[in-house]
């Protein structure tokens, strides 16, 4: 190149990334994201890559919403949660659990990914660790990170028997740095259970170190052995330092609309509402409406709800385990299959093979962190109908390989 072109050449531009923080940059891409954006314009693809069902909001909960509306709840509304949404909260949970549930505990969120980056940003930040037993939903080791922090993971124990917490490494894994331990039970993506000794452990292990525990019991409707799964709130006293956080998404089919709760000792209110304001500002009130509509009428839905969960985890468990090609841990709760397929550990190329030769989508294990790798998870909450025919092509593409 001559002299003079090479003048012609403007300088390079700064890249606008060199302008972001290296946490935001940091933040990683859902590793589901890049099968369901291979397959979800197949025709036929029947999709079982997402954390949800294929049933649309019930209307006694919709039409709440829209009554709100059209009584014209339309301003800025409280941000801790509209005290009649608080108090159906303390009533759901009060009747769950068995013992009294004061309102002042619970606060409205944008969802449960909501409630836990609030509950992340009150205690982690820069230099902080929180520890995280994996395979996990990716979300919430992204949240600590987002926040400066940095999630410790330890893989669980798995055979298959079953998935197993593997205290040792979990004790072992306390440093000064230490603020907290994620605990999601039952678990997404594995179906995993704690057992109350479990909880206990990890509870012992907070009250010794001063941990806060980040309890995510979203799934907690979703145990196959009958009833709610074990919970903290079965043996925290009111010193414990444990933040619950909840979603209406799974048990009401409300993904879509983003709404969630935290149950915390009532002291944090006014940081909860600052950190609230900051973010979000609260929640419409028209959808909090339908969250009422949800908790105090809702059980038969979540009932039905459960009911599918369960006889879609026997349709794929028995198909699939009758191939002798697939592993898996008996799954006692959520409503996720985690199997490993016999001879492909490379799960990510494994997505998009299933996707192209059985046309069912599926999400690739290693999106979930450590322990995940050689898995695909499978979520089983839809129709009993759709759940035969995609696991019957799941059965005759295993057949061909
Ligand atoms: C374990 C777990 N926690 C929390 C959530 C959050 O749900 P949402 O943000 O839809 O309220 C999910 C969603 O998949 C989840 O699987």
């Amino acid at each position: 190149m001559t002299a003079a072109a090479a003048e012609k050449i403007p300088p390079a531009m700064p890249s606008f990334l060199d302008g972001l923080r290296p946490e935001a940059l940091g933040a990683p891409e859902s590793g589901i994201v890049e099968v369901m954006n291979y397959g979800r314009t197949r025709e036929g693809m029947i999709p079982l890559w997402a954390g949800e069902g294929d049933v649309p909001t019930p209307a006694f909960i919709t039409e709440a919403a829209t009554r709100s509306l059209a009584a014209g709840e339309t301003f800025y509304t409280w941000q801790r949660g509209i005290p009649d949404l608080r108090e159906a909260l303390a009533r759901y949970h009060t009747n769950l659990f068995g013992k009294p549930f004061e309102p002042g505990r619970f606060f409205v969120t944008q969802s449960g990914m909501h409630a836990l980056q609030t509950c992340v940003r009150m205690v982690a930040g820069k230099g902080d660790e929180v520890i995280v037993p994996s395979p996990v939903w990716p979300n919430f080791p992204a949240a600590i990170g987002v926040a400066g922090a940095t999630p410790v993971m330890v893989p669980q124990i798995y055979t298959d028997a079953g998935w197993q917490l593997d205290r040792q490494r979990i004790a072992d894994a306390v440093t000064p740095r230490t603020r907290g331990i994620f605990i999601n039970s039952p678990s997404n993506p594995t179906g995993w259970v704690a057992t109350p000794d479990d909880l206990a452990f990890v509870l012992d292990l907070a009250r010794r170190h001063g941990l806060w525990i980040f309890a995510d019991e979203i799934y907690t409707r979703f145990h196959y052995a009958g009833g709610r799964a074990p919970s903290f709130r079965d043996i925290r006293t009111p010193e414990d330092r444990i933040f619950f956080t909840d979603t209406f998404s799974k048990n009401w089919s409300m993904t879509g609309w983003r709404m969630g709760w935290i149950e915390a000792p009532p002291e944090l209110g006014q940081t909860i509402e600052n950190l609230v304001q900051y973010s979000t500002s609260g929640v419409a009130a028209f959808m909090q409406r339908a969250g009422i509509a949800a908790l105090d009428r809702g059980e038969s839905f979540v009932q039905h709800q459960i009911a599918r969960a369960r006889q879609g985890r026997d349709i794929v468990v028995d198909g699939l385990g009758a191939t002798g090609k697939v592993r898996f841990a008996p799954v006692n709760g959520a409503f996720y299959l985690f199997f490993t397929v016999e001879g492909r550990p490379d799960v990510r190329r494994l997505g998009l093979e299933i996707v192209d030769d059985a046309n069912v989508g599926l999400a690739p294990g290693t999106a979930f962190g450590p322990g995940g790798e050689g898995f695909m998870r499978l979520c089983f909450l839809r129709s009993p109908e759709q759940l035969q025919v995609a696991t019957q092509r799941l059965v005759d593409w295993l057949g061909r390989i």
